[in-house]
């Protein structure tokens, strides 16, 4: 088992000013590595979801790996456009599309509009048909499928606003027909995030199959099969699996999708390739012990790291100036932020904890970063990346 942190990269920390992302870009590489080769045997196109993580030069690597980009918004295929993904392998997702942002999509002549309403199909149309071009849509269907997951993050049940439910999609097939400036490429799935339990990929697969069947008995021919992404990641033993199994991933898809020779199969990921290339890596400001609790108070705060005060996610905490120690005191780990809920963890057993300590809050690399924000009149999110360690 490689671990994250040796003594030697907690030295090279000692000067850096904290908080920071920190990003081995080692283990990025490694992890894109194993996606690819995973995918390639079954010729499976992967596109990045960059809502994970937009960092410049984590995407610049993703795209130099061959990775395609899945966008949801106009700032987002700006950024992918910028980076140098090839438009003709740039998606584009969202329920609230503004013309503005599909007018620029259809200026970048992006792979597809992944569509997730009739009254978007009409819009895209209409201002296709005003710039002479036709735009390639797939219909994001919603698959009403539980992943199983924190239920901000389940995006594939009929509660959830995402996608076109299965009993519009008569209406879909008429307003397509009707539309000369669509062309409808396939169909579009995206279950939620963190999905561990593979049998809800199987699951899918066969709403897939099911779905397909419906179009291409209307004479609509399927060409692109999306499935979005979500596969997860281990939280709570980053060291012991790294990278995510994405050879038991991809099998499934290649078990039980039916894939046709003429159709493509897409897949959208994001947390499974970034998460655990990062750290958030902070110092310990005080220690104030309580009655009842003994609070480790750091310079990172929700601001920086949003998941656990948001949707209580876990995040392995570890003292990285106390890496040989074996002593356990229990703390609760809080950030400077004036909001309770600007916790990182309750009775987390650490080594006894000192100002100036230096914390690792892992697995931080999607959703980590680009959910930071300003509150509190926070400097910018600074970040560190193996490779410029001394
Ligand atoms: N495709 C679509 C249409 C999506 O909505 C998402 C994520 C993805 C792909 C990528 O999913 P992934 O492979 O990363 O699971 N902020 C939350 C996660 C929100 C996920 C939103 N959609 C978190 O921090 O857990």
């Amino acid at each position: 088992m490689t671990k994250m942190f040796n003594q030697d990269i907690v030295s090279s920390f000692e000067n850096k000013e904290t908080p920071f992302y920190y990003y081995d870009l080692s283990l990025l590489k490694n992890t894109l590595k194993q996606c690819a080769e995973a995918a390639n045997p079954y010729k499976f196109h992967v596109h990045f979801a960059l809502k994970s993580n937009f960092n410049q030069q984590i995407l610049t690597i993703i795209k130099e790996n061959g990775f395609g980009a899945d966008c949801v918004s106009g700032g987002e295929i700006k950024k992918a456009v910028q980076v140098g993904f090839n438009a003709a392998q740039i998606v584009f997702a969202g329920v609230g599309k503004s013309d503005t942002e599909i007018n620029y999509a259809l200026d970048q002549n992006i792979f597809s509009f992944n569509v997730e309403s009739v009254q978007e199909l009409e819009v895209i149309n209409e201002l296709a048909a005003a710039k002479g071009k036709t735009a390639k849509v797939a219909i994001r269907i919603n698959p009403n499928v539980d992943a199983h997951t924190h239920h901000y993050i389940t995006t594939g049940l009929d509660e959830n606003k995402f996608g076109i439910n299965s009993w519009d999609l008569p209406l879909v097939a008429e307003t397509l027909k009707k539309c000369a400036h669509l062309s409808f490429i396939g169909i579009h799935f995206h279950v939620g995030s963190q999905i561990m339990d593979m049998n809800v990929f199987k699951s899918l697969c066969i709403k897939v199959n099911e779905m397909q069947l419906w179009f291409e008995e209307r004479g609509m021919p399927v060409k692109v099969l999306n499935v979005g992404g979500g596969l997860g990641v281990d939280y709570q033993n980053p060291d012991k699996n790294p990278i995510p199994d994405f050879k038991a991933y991809f099998k499934i898809f290649n078990d039980f999708l039916t894939v046709k020779p003429h159709q493509e199969v897409h897949f959208e990921l994001g947390r499974a390739l970034v998460a655990q290339c990062s750290s958030l890596i902070s110092k310990v400001l005080y220690i104030k012990n309580g009655i009842k609790k003994n609070f480790v108070i750091l310079d990172a705060g929700m601001t920086e790291l949003m998941r656990p005060a948001l949707y209580q996610a876990f995040h392995k905490i570890e003292n990285l100036s106390k890496l040989e120690s074996e002593s356990q005191i229990s703390y609760d780990v809080v950030g400077p932020i004036c909001e309770s809920s600007d916790c990182f963890g309750k009775e987390v057993a650490l080594p006894e904890t000192k100002r100036g300590d230096l914390i690792a809050l892992r697995t931080t690399g999607a959703y980590g970063e680009v959910m930071a924000s300003a509150y509190n009149l926070r400097p910018d999110i600074r970040h560190v990346f193996s490779e410029e360690l001394s």
